[in-house]
């Protein structure tokens, strides 16, 4: 396959499609309720790119060479018939893996939907197993408990399950243990994710950021802890198994070790724009192109030259100490 290259020579692969931007939950660090209010401008029904002009897209990014499809939010289980949207999906010449990115509240209804029409795998995010600290980081006061059945359901429906643990210095450290203790045995991969300057509104500094380096030593004190590659090429974790042979974590460090030189992910919002980094401040808008009946063959070089003049490395150029003063997008817009 000759994929489209960008002026760092990274591969367009990855395709992580956002399909609402609202949410259940209102995570301190991602849609703050403060902020996310009623009168919050989320996209209106007719702003949302159709489950056809979804699916056109992704045959078209399957032509180039993209075999992973990732579905995310705000909450993608929000979206209405979203089984639909996966059969489509699932029916496209060369797409190999689709998975979702979710909270799981919704899985115990629609995990088994899902399988069924043809989801691989799901990424579900919970930030503590205690439930006092859940409530807190939810901003919704919801209990672990219902998580931990979505958790139950999509592993009963034959999905693969990793699990997202977002750690924010003074919100949730503390949990860093326990959710080791607790998922060690599981089979289910717990990945700790920094937290990360995304958005405009979730109070980022670095004083908040637990590093890679402090997760892995606090584990491996008490869990032994041992690197092994990587399962992919531009897998944004680094792997770690347990000495003892039973199971496996995964640090998400974009902050203190940037991983942008490997990054080959291209995102589409719900309402159609496509972002070439997650940090970016501004989209190309393909929506339009759908719906001024645009031909495949316009849209395909329209891609190439957004992909081709590619140099965004946000994450390496923050370590930098480059300043950024645009407004960035929201991480409930983009979908991570
Ligand atoms: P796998 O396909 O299972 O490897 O999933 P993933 O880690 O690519 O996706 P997921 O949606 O579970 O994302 C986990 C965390 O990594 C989230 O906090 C994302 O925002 C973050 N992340 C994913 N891709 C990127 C990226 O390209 N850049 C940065 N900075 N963070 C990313
Ligand atoms: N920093 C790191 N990860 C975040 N996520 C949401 N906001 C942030 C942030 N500020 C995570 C979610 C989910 C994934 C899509 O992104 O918890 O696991
Ligand atoms: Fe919702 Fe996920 Fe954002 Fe939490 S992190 S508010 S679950 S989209
Ligand atoms: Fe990719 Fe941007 Fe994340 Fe760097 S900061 S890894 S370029 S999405």
């Amino acid at each position: 396959m000759d994929y489209v290259l960008d002026q760092y020579e990274r591969p367009m692969k990855d395709l992580r499609i956002s399909v609402i931007d609202q949410c259940n939950f209102r995570c301190t660090y991602c849609m703050p309720a403060e902020i996310f209010g009623e009168d919050y401008p989320f996209l209106s029904q007719d702003e949302l790119l159709s489950f056809d002009e979804i699916a056109r897209l992704a045959e078209i990014f399957a032509r180039f060479g993209t075999e992973k499809i990732r579905i995310t939010g705000g909450e993608p289980l929000l979206r209405k018939d979203l089984d639909q949207l996966i059969r489509r999906l699932f029916e496209i010449e060369g797409i190999e893996d689709i998975a979702l990115t979710t909270n799981g509240v919704f899985l115990v209804k629609q995990a088994s939907k899902l399988k069924a029409a043809g989801l691989d795998r799901v990424n579900i995010s919970l930030d503590a197993i205690e439930d006092e600290v859940f409530q807190q980081t939810n901003g919704r006061g919801v209990s672990t408990k219902p998580v931990l059945k979505g958790i139950e359901a999509a592993e009963a429906a034959g999905l693969k399950v990793k699990i997202n643990m977002v750690v924010k210095k003074g919100m949730n450290e503390g949990q860093i243990l326990p959710m080791a203790r607790h998922f060690k045995d599981s089979g289910h991969i717990l990945r700790f994710i920094e937290f990360m300057d995304v958005g405009n509104h979730n109070g980022w500094n670095m004083d908040n950021v637990v590093a890679k380096r402090e997760i892995i030593d606090m584990i491996h004190k008490e869990l032994p802890l041992e690197p092994i590659d990587k399962g992919y090429y531009g897998e944004v974790a680094d792997r770690f198994q347990y000495t003892d042979g039973d199971g496996e974590i995964g640090v998400i460090s974009s902050v203190t070790e940037a991983f942008c030189s490997t990054c080959t992910r291209v995102r589409l919002s719900a309402d159609g724009n496509l972002f070439t980094c997650l940090f970016a401040s501004k989209g190309y808008d393909i929506k339009s192109m759908l719906r001024h009946d645009q031909s495949d063959e316009e849209i395909i070089t329209e891609l190439i030259r957004i992909w081709t003049g590619r140099n965004d490395r946000y994450s390496e150029e923050r370590a930098e100490g480059k300043p950024f003063n645009e407004k960035k997008i929201e991480m409930s817009y983009i979908g991570g």
